[in-house]
């Protein structure tokens, strides 16, 4: 860890002991979060343990918060374990016979870890999983308004929310009538954001938007991100293996390896950090590495782990 960067901290194991909204709002405090920002947090995720087929120990006590009206990255490599916080937080875990066995999940104080997806759609919480999951034989225009069905509202409203997603995506009127089987994966990432965007929600998780997009696509749809952020009020879990873009767009982030939160900090402290830019930036300060340096990366990145 760079000792200069003073927002930016390794997880220590007091970490996993800290309960309730208490200890989010000292981690919020700790990032560096203004006052007010602090005392209002949305999601308060409280060292979580995950189990997989009731053997497989995925996650070890991740805790993690979500401040109101913030964009927050989940960040790590393939099989870290992001997916598998969001499904925690969705209650999208059992359908993957996965299960929360310790800790707990809080969304604006209460108790969320045992409620349906539903029950937490209809609470403003939305997830939109990883790799797109349009339905392909569906117009992109019905798959939007499959996101508007938990809903009890008049049609006027519905149109309404189809309005608004237009608008934040103009591609998505232009390919209104296609099947979204026959559409571009940024327009079908761009159809998912949408119809999760029909729930009215307050928070989406959003589970790696950049997965196989070009980086022109994957640029505009965070920028999108962004514009729903600043403009509509919505705040975002977002898991990234793509750091460099979700640093830039986020406020906060997480760095889970193995299960574990490992660092988190302000974005722009953990662009910034030594670590954090040779391990998961592709940047280091020095020449390029040898078999040699290998070696000594792997060792640092154990003992960071
Ligand atoms: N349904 C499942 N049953 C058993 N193990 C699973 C299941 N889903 C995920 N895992 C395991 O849990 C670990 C974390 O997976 P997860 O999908 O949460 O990682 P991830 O950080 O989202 O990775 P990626 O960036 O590749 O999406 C991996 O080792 C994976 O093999
Ligand atoms: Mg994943």
């Amino acid at each position: 860890m760079n000792p200069n960067v003073q927002s930016t901290r390794q997880a220590t194991a007091a970490d996993t002991t800290q309960t309730g909204v208490a200890a989010a709002d000292a981690r919020a405090a700790d990032a560096g979060a203004p006052a007010e920002l602090a005392s209002t947090i949305l999601l308060n995720v409280n060292g979580i343990e995950v189990i997989y087929n009731h053997v497989i120990l995925v996650l070890k006590g991740v805790s993690l918060c979500v401040p109101e009206g913030r964009i927050v990255a989940l960040l790590g490599a393939n099989g870290a374990g992001k997916t598998t916080t969001l499904r925690a937080v969705s209650n999208l875990l059992r359908a993957e016979r996965g299960e929360v066995t310790k800790g707990s999940i809080d969304y604006r104080g209460e108790r969320i870890d045992r409620m349906t997806p539903a029950d937490l759609v209809k609470r403003g919480v939305v997830q939109v999983m990883e790799g797109r999951h349009c339905f392909a034989h569906l117009t992109i225009e019905e798959n939007l308004l499959t996101g508007a069905y938990t809903r009890k509202v008049s049609r006027g409203e519905i149109s309404a929310s189809l309005d608004k997603v237009y608008q934040y995506f103009p591609r998505l009127k232009q390919r209104r009538g296609s099947q979204a089987g026959y559409t571009s994966g940024g327009e079908q990432q761009m159809a998912a954001i949408g119809r999760a965007l029909m729930a009215s929600p307050n928070m989406i998780l959003l589970d790696e938007p950049s997965m196989g997009l070009a980086p022109q696509i994957v640029e505009e749809i965070f920028e999108i991100v962004r514009d729903l952020n600043q403009r509509e009020g919505v705040s975002f879990l977002l898991a990234e293996q793509n750091t460099n873009i979700a640093l830039r767009y986020a406020d906060y982030g997480y760095i889970l390896e193995n299960g574990r939160v490992m660092m988190d900090g302000e974005a722009s402290s953990l662009a910034e950090n030594e670590d954090v830019k040779e391990f998961y930036l592709g940047v280091s300060s020095g020449e390029r590495k040898n078999f040699r340096d290998t070696k000594f990366y792997r060792r640092r990145k154990r003992w960071l782990a």
